[in-house]
């Protein structure tokens, strides 16, 4: 598929591939249609909408995934974001500089004090297309390997997806003997900003919401929505948070690892209250869609846990109004490019099979 760069700005955990939404909108969406995914995570429903010319709705509970999402919906210019950038660098530093053995491995000094200046600008204002598709472009690249040739990334040595714990990073850098460089940072971001804004699609009406999918109703959200794609968290998948602990503080979250779960996010605390709050969510869902609206939903499980994903599904949609139609396997999750690729190397944390299911508003 081309222009569909801007739909790689940031990683996002479980995520699913582009062409999955592409089908089934253009199988299922009806002119007038709006779309809506009530667990956007970064926007892959929604760039997939755009892609087509079908307006749609985001919402998801965490502040991350929803700035990636925003970047999906808007349209920028390479230079409009180098701007953005230079007016970032000259804010005035709000909060002082993190400190400590992980910062110090982590960004060269002159790097962080840059990114502290974007974060407190961007945290002050972050409203224009320009200034939104910035923040997920660092968001991008706030993290991960050392490349051979220009730098990619800000950081030392790191993982693109997830963040890595810092007394597991210190220890890691320490023993490598690896220090981080200073970045030209408004080259990496021009540079970056070319390569995923290249060939953008053009515009769809596009809106994404942070809110708890359960109260949908709080939200005032367009008519016609008669089409749902989605994909809630995997059962057990409580990593979100901590995982994602740089991009967080990047948004204005602490500067450590934060563990729980973003306010609002499914209870994972048993198969039964995760499978209660998710029929909370399909019921909160039907009350803002129209009639005979479509929902196709892709779902799956980690192996640390006994629940069987095609169960827990199937319990979630009880005492709905909603009433699968088919539910077929999508394959193994690591198999080829599923939701959960890369899930990399954790086995406890590994996916099991992939479904999806199909159901229809009664
Ligand atoms: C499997 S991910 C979605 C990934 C998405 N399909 C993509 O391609 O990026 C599930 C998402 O559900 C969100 N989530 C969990 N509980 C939620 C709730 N009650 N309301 C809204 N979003 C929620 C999580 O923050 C996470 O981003």
């Amino acid at each position: 598929m081309n222009g569909t760069s801007l739909n790689a700005i940031c990683p996002y955990f479980t995520m699913f591939p582009l062409d999955f939404p592409v089908k089934v909108i253009e199988r299922h969406a009806k002119k007038g249609s709006w779309v809506l995914d009530p667990f956007c995570g970064r926007g892959t429903t929604n760039f997939a909408a755009r892609i087509l010319g079908i307006p749609s709705v985001g919402v998801d509970c965490s502040p991350i995934a929803v700035a990636i999402a925003k970047a999906k919906t808007v349209r920028s210019t390479v230079d409009a974001v180098v701007n953005a950038l230079n007016e970032c660098l000259e804010f005035d530093l709000t909060e002082p500089i993190p400190r400590g053995s992980f910062w110090k491995r982590a960004y060269h000094p002159k790097t962080l004090e840059s990114l502290c200046r974007i974060r407190a600008a961007l945290i002050n204002d972050c409203t224009t297309s320009a200034q939104v598709t910035l923040r997920a472009l660092l968001l991008g690249a706030l993290h991960g390997p050392l490349t051979k040739g220009v730098p990619s990334y800000f950081s030392n040595q790191c993982t693109r997806t997830f963040a890595p714990k810092p007394k597991y990073a210190v220890k890691f850098w320490k023993a490598r003997s690896l220090h981080p460089q200073r970045i030209d940072i408004r080259d990496l971001v021009q540079r970056n900003a070319r390569r995923y804004l290249e060939g953008q699609p053009r515009l769809a009406p596009g809106l994404i919401h942070l809110a708890d999918s359960k109260a949908l109703d709080r939200l005032s959200l367009p008519r016609g929505i008669n089409l749902v794609i989605t994909s809630p968290p995997y059962y057990g998948m409580r990593t979100y948070r901590p995982d994602q602990w740089l991009r967080n503080w990047f948004l204005g979250g602490p500067n450590k690892v934060e563990y729980g779960q973003p306010d609002g996010s499914l209870s994972h605390k048993s198969d039964n209250d995760f499978a209660r709050e998710l029929g909370d969510v399909w019921r909160s869902v039907s009350s803002v869609c129209a009639q005979n609206a479509r929902l196709v939903c892709r779902f799956g499980g980690i192996r640390n846990r006994s629940a069987e994903p095609h169960d827990l599904i199937k319990r979630s949609f009880k005492d709905t109004d909603w009433k699968i139609t088919t539910m077929r396997n999508a394959g193994s999750a690591t198999r080829g490019k599923r939701q959960a690729y890369q899930f990399g190397g954790r086995s406890s944390d590994s996916p099991r099979e992939e479904y999806d299911v199909y159901a229809k508003l009664m």
